[in-house]
């Protein structure tokens, strides 16, 4: 088990991007967006075929998003798990609008302790684990809480991305296997908010999952989709969606507990 270094502290800095996040940057709930321009699960079929009454667990689920949308493609009954509970009050509101239910637990992927073991069919993560530091607790938690058979589904940025600068040639601005950044997010709260996130190549998520005894069926990076929606629904600025044009934006990866 690794110990994380000192530093930002992830879930506090969330609780303060919670109410700024969900007005201002937001995250589809419409249908299953597993990351920037990325295709939609009707196209990638990552989960569905596992999806339709799986007890399903969602790690970072954020402002409930994801569960709304695993909802509206048969997934039930849901657990949304988020250390930040400003994240977790957004869930509990959109999850009331949309007239569903989940259990949420204000935890990190971590430590997912109040989860019986073998009591999920599907563990799906959308664009968290960047934030967890230590893959080897996190994954022996995923593969305690599936059962036999049982599928975990994430989608991760990609360091390619991180690792660039924004606007063409996109040259390097840090070494693509630094996985540790600290960074700011300025402009969207009321004042600045460090946040240290963790960035992995799809073979170092390769290796974690197999390390923990799961067994990894489709590790992607997926040619990006047609940018004027995500433009248009104020998803992403028109310079990053240029830049998924050059660069990958999101890795998938889907493993299944043997
Ligand atoms: C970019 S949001 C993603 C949420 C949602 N899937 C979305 O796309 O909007 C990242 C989420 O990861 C959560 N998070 C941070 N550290 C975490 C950890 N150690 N375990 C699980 N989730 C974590 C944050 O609180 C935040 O809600």
């Amino acid at each position: 088990m690794s110990k994380q270094p000192s530093g930002p502290d992830n879930a506090a800095a969330w609780d303060r991007l919670a109410e700024p996040y969900q007005r201002h940057v937001g995250w589809p709930d419409d249908h299953l967006a597993w990351g920037l321009r990325c295709p939609p699960e009707e196209d990638l079929g990552l989960v569905s075929d596992v999806v339709g009454d799986a007890r399903t667990v969602v790690l970072g689920c954020g402002g409930g998003q994801d569960l709304v949308a695993l909802a509206r493609l048969g997934a039930g009954p849901l657990t949304g798990v988020d250390p930040s509970s400003g994240q977790l009050e957004h869930a509990r509101q959109r999850l009331s609008r949309a007239g569903l239910t989940a259990r949420l637990e204000t935890r990190p992927a971590t430590d997912l302790a109040p989860l019986d073991d073998a009591s999920a069919d599907l563990v799906v993560s959308v664009q968290a684990f960047d934030y967890v530091h230590d893959l080897e607790r996190a994954f022996a938690e995923i593969r305690r809480v599936l059962r036999p058979g049982g599928v975990f589904a994430m989608s991760v940025l990609h360091p390619a991305d991180l690792s660039t600068e924004d606007a063409a040639p996109y040259g390097w601005h840090t070494p693509y296997h630094q996985q540790q950044r600290d960074w700011v997010w300025d402009g969207l709260a009321d004042r600045e908010v460090a946040l240290r996130s963790w960035f992995r190549s799809p073979a170092a998520w390769f290796t974690a999952v197999t390390a923990a005894g799961l067994t990894v069926q489709r590790l992607e990076e997926p040619v990006a989709v047609d940018a004027r929606p995500w433009i248009e629904r104020g998803w992403l600025d028109a310079t990053t969606a240029a830049k998924l044009d050059v660069v990958p934006g999101t890795i998938l990866l889907r493993a299944r507990r043997d």
